[in-house]
This record gives structure tokens, C-alpha cells and sequence, in this order.
């Protein structure tokens, strides 16, 4: 049956259409990453359940951050396919829940929602063009998504207004170009579409769909590095920051000053920073790991401390213990529970480490620091992206704790959560301790971190969670957002 049919049975009342959405939010979304012809097939069925079920959607309980994903990711299609009738309904629900959709549909309402003429499309440009970049800045992964709003907020106008308008649009596209602040703009898609003749609109709007799907579809060389097992152990050695390593003490802030006097040696500092994506690119230059550390580093640690002080360290007391660190970028949350442990004297018998990254640079960095922290402990590296983790590199002992952190990994999209659940389930029987900490960006994203606990919590009587808490921009200490989750399950 066809995820709209489903959502519409369910949608008999608000409890009922509360539970579906419990327990399906992860099909919706794995729905909304399917290519556009699957997606497309379901519009009529998506605008019948909107307008039919908006006096249900309207009043679930918009706490639940899978209620609020919902409506993201309703949003979300109804941008996609230019669903105006649609967006009427969300644009409601979405006002008085006062719901975070994130800048990127915050730019899409400009052009779908109240659009009494098509002067406002020329009008709104900036405006649309500035939340695309804010999007690509501070929410989103990469700038795929946005480069998608842009040409889709352009081939509308070819579709639905005269060329009139599409030339006004194509004169400001010209001079935006020279704006340094909206860098996404020259992406080569882009300058391809709007260099198109608009004299042919219909052509044109069909080359403008095929270019969306194919910077949707596309995975960027270097997205995924590694398919092939890799049972050979890396580290960092005889590097000059190996060397300068070993002077200082195993303490978080003693490698973050390395990385901060390191990194001011540079004088691109500003295009190093950039070059991170917000910290989630893959890494593979030098300058990229000492700009990671100089930028995040305090946050991570102050999140991950927030998280760690409702870990129950006299559950672990005296147990063999094995961490699995996953996305460990240079291992910082290893080495931040590593010097926590040692702060409470704790006696842990932390018997291995595994520690699993796609960056090459960063994970040889990541076991130089666990080795830094703790000279004993068996370290295990598996350099891939979560997708290519199979059963056999992450094998556990049944009869050790396992502590999983998941530091500012599980709000990133480009991986499946259905393989990491089968991952953990599979390999990690016994008692597992997970540590859960991202920064709050969009409502979606948060879902996504909620989706991962939620099927643990679902599913296992064993299931105890320890800490929740969520904070925005301004709740929290120096502005820093947080999600953390801590919980701990019997598999
Ligand atoms: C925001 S950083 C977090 C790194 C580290 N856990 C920390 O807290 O410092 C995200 C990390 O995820 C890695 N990464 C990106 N995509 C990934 C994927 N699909 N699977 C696994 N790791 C990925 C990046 O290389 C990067 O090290």
C-alpha cells in the first residue's frame, strides 16, 4: 500500500495517527530520499491526504519530535512537487505549532505561499537567495538540497508565469553572482539551468527537473570512501604532531591547545573553515583536523560532558568495558570519556576501543589520541562510512559493557539508519550503554537522532534511558545547541 493510503487509514483520529506515525517516521523519510519518480507517483494520494486529514495533523501533539518531523518532511514533499494547495494547510499547522522548518523550506514558503502576484517572485529573490545560504551555512549537510530549492524556485517561475519574469529573475541571478556571501549561486548546475532559453519554457523546465534529480541523486566523489574491508590497524606515527603530542598530558584541552597553535600558523583560515561543511565533510587535509579542533572543539566537549555525568559509573565499576566510537572523526569523544573516567577515579577495565571513520587523516589521528589516553586498551580501526560497516568489523564480546558514543554523527543524514540498527543489533549483544550527543539544527534532524532511540525503546523491556534533554540557540551556555540522549539497552 502506498505510504499516503496508509497515513490517510491511520488518520482516523489524532491517537491513532499519533502511533502510525511512532512507529513508521523512518519509512516517511526513507519515503521523501527515494528518487522522484517513485515519489512522484504518490502526489495525487499526498494532496488527497493533506486536504482531507489537516483537521487531525493539525492537532497531534507537536512536543514529539517525530510530529514535528512529519510536518518537515510533509513540507519537504510538498516543496518538491510545487504542491500550493498542500502548503496552504502546512503553512497553518506550521505558524500556530510555531514548528522549525529550517531556512531552506523557510525559502520555499516564498514562492509557493501567498503569492497574490508574480512580481513577488522577482521581489522575494534575495530574500530566498539569503535563506538558501543560511541553510547551507548553519542546518544543512551539504548544499545539495539548496542548490535543489533554487532551481526548483526558478523553473516554477518558467512554468507558471510569463518570461517576462523569468528574464527579471536572470538579470538578478547576474548580479547576485558578484555577492560573496552567496557563494552556492556559482554552483555550475545553477549557471547550466539559467543560462537555458527561456523562449522554450517547456524544454527548459524539463531540463531544470532532470538537473534537480541529478544533484539529488548524486553522490560527490569522496562521499564515500571506502567499500573494501580494511582489517589493517592505522595510526599516526613519526608525524610532527606525534612528536608534539607526546610532550603534552591526556588531557582534552593539552591536544586542543596543539590544534590551536597549529592552526593559527596558517593564513587561509577562513577557506580551512569553510572547507569543513560544518564540521561534517570528510576530512582529508591537515589543516582541516587543527580547524576542526580550534572551531568545535570546546562545544563538543561541553556537550559531551553534559551527556557523561548521567552515564552510571557504578553500573561500570570493575567491568571489562569496550567503546565503539562511531564516526569518531579524531576520536575526541574517546578521549573526552577517557579523561572523565580518570576525573572519578573511576575503575573501569577499559579493554578496546573501536573507532570508525571514513577519513583516513582523521582516524589515523583518532587512534594516535585513544593511545595517548591510554596505553593498554586493544584499538580497533575501521576506516569507513557507516554504510560499508559490516557484521565482521565490529564484532563486540558478549560479556563486555559496550559504550557507544555517537558524537554529533546520528543528525547527519547521509547514512542509513536501518543499516546502523541492524549493525548494533546484530554485533552488540549484552548490556550496551549509548551516549547520543549532536547539536540542535532543525526539527528533522533532531527526529532522525529520536528515530535511532525510539527503536531501542520500542522494542527491548531492557530499555532505560538516563538524560534527554534538547536546547536551542540561546537556552544553553554560550549559545551552543544540544541533543543528547543517554540510554542504555540489553540486546
Ligand atoms: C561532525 S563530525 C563528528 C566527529 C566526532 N564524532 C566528533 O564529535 O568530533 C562528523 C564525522 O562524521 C564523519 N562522517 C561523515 N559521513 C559519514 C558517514 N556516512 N559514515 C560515517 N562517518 C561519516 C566525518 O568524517 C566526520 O568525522
Amino acid at each position: 500500500m502506498s505510504i499516503f493510503d496508509s497515513l490517510y487509514n491511520a488518520a482516523t483520529d489524532i491517537s491513532s495517527l499519533d502511533s502510525f506515525l511512532k512507529r513508521n517516521i523512518t519509512n516517511i523519510a526513507d519515503f521523501c530520499s527515494e528518487n522522484v519518480e517513485t515519489q512522484k507517483i504518490e502526489l495525487d494520494k499526498f494532496e488527497y491526504f493533506v486536504l482531507f486529514k489537516t483537521s487531525v495533523i493539525k492537532d497531534l501533539d507537536y512536543s514529539k519530535s517525530y510530529n514535528r518531523a512529519f510536518v518537515y518532511y510533509l513540507v519537504e514533499y510538498c516543496e518538491r512537487f510545487c504542491s500550493t494547495s498542500a502548503i496552504v494547510q502546512l503553512y497553518q499547522i506550521i505558524q500556530d505549532n510555531n514548528l522549525n522548518i529550517g531556512s531552506r523550506l523557510d525559502a520555499a514558503m516564498l514562492y509557493l505561499y501567498n503569492t497574490p502576484s508574480n512580481d513577488v517572485f522577482v521581489e522575494r529573490f534575495e530574500e530566498i537567495c539569503a535563506k538558501l545560504q543560511i541553510a547551507i551555512n548553519e542546518e544543512d549537510d551539504d548544499d545539495k538540497k539548496s542548490i535543489a530549492s533554487f532551481l526548483n524556485y526558478y523553473s516554477y517561475v518558467i512554468y507558471n508565469t510569463s518570461q517576462d519574469f523569468a528574464q527579471k529573475l536572470q538579470s538578478k541571478y547576474t548580479i547576485a553572482l558578484e555577492n560573496k556571501n552567496l557563494p552556492f549561486l556559482k554552483n555550475n548546475l545553477i549557471r547550466e539551468s539559467l543560462s537555458l532559453d527561456i523562449q522554450d519554457s517547456g524544454n527548459t523546465y524539463q531540463t531544470i527537473q532532470a538537473n534537480i534529480d541529478k544533484i539529488l541523486g548524486k553522490k560527490e566523489s569522496g562521499d564515500i570512501i571506502s567499500y573494501i574491508t580494511n582489517d589493517d590497524f592505522l595510526i599516526e606515527t613519526s608525524t610532527n604532531y606525534a612528536e608534539l603530542l607526546k610532550k603534552v598530558s591526556p588531557k582534552f584541552q593539552a591536544i586542543r591547545d596543539i590544534s590551536v597553535k597549529q592552526f593559527n600558523q596558517y593564513e587561509n583560515q577562513n577557506d580551512i573553515f569553510y572547507s569543513l561543511g560544518r564540521g561534517v565533510k570528510i576530512l582529508n587535509e591537515d589543516a582541516q583536523l587543527y580547524s576542526y579542533i580550534n572551531s568545535y572543539g570546546n562545544m563538543h566537549e561541553a556537550k559531551m560532558l553534559s551527556a557523561l555525568q548521567y552515564l552510571p559509573l557504578d553500573e561500570l565499576y570493575c567491568k571489562n568495558i569496550e567503546i565503539f566510537d562511531w564516526a569518531c572523526g579524531q576520536g575526541l569523544a574517546s578521549t573526552i570519556l577517557f579523561e572523565y573516567i580518570n576525573n572519578h577515579k573511576s575503575n573501569l577495565n577499559i579493554r578496546r576501543v573501536v573507532l570508525i571513520e571514513p577519513s583516513e587523516i582523521a582516524l589515523k589521528r583518532a587512534a594516535l589520541h585513544v593511545r595517548h589516553f591510554d596505553s593498554q586498551c586493544e584499538i580497533k580501526t575501521v576506516l569507513k562510512d557507516i554504510d560499508s560497516v559490516q557484521f565482521a568489523d565490529i564484532q563486540s564480546n558478549t560479556n563486555a559493557i559496550k559504550i557507544h558514543l555517537f558524537s554529533n554523527i546520528l543528525d547527519v543524514d547521509g547514512f542509513s539508519l536501518e543499516h546502523l540498527i541492524s549493525l548494533v543489533e546484530q554485533t552488540q549483544k549484552g548490556n550496551n550503554y549509548f551516549v547520543c550527543v549532536s547539536p540542535y539544527i532543525t526539527d528533522a534532524k533532531t527526529a532522525r537522532i529520536d528515530e535511532f532511540v525510539q527503536h531501542f525503546a520500542n522494542n527491548y523491556n531492557s530499555y532505560k534511558t538516563y538524560y534527554e534533554v534538547e536546547n536551542q540557540k540561546g537556552d544553553w551556555k554560550n549559545n551552543w545547541t544540544r541533543v543528547v540522549r543517554v540510554f542504555k539497552v540489553n540486546l
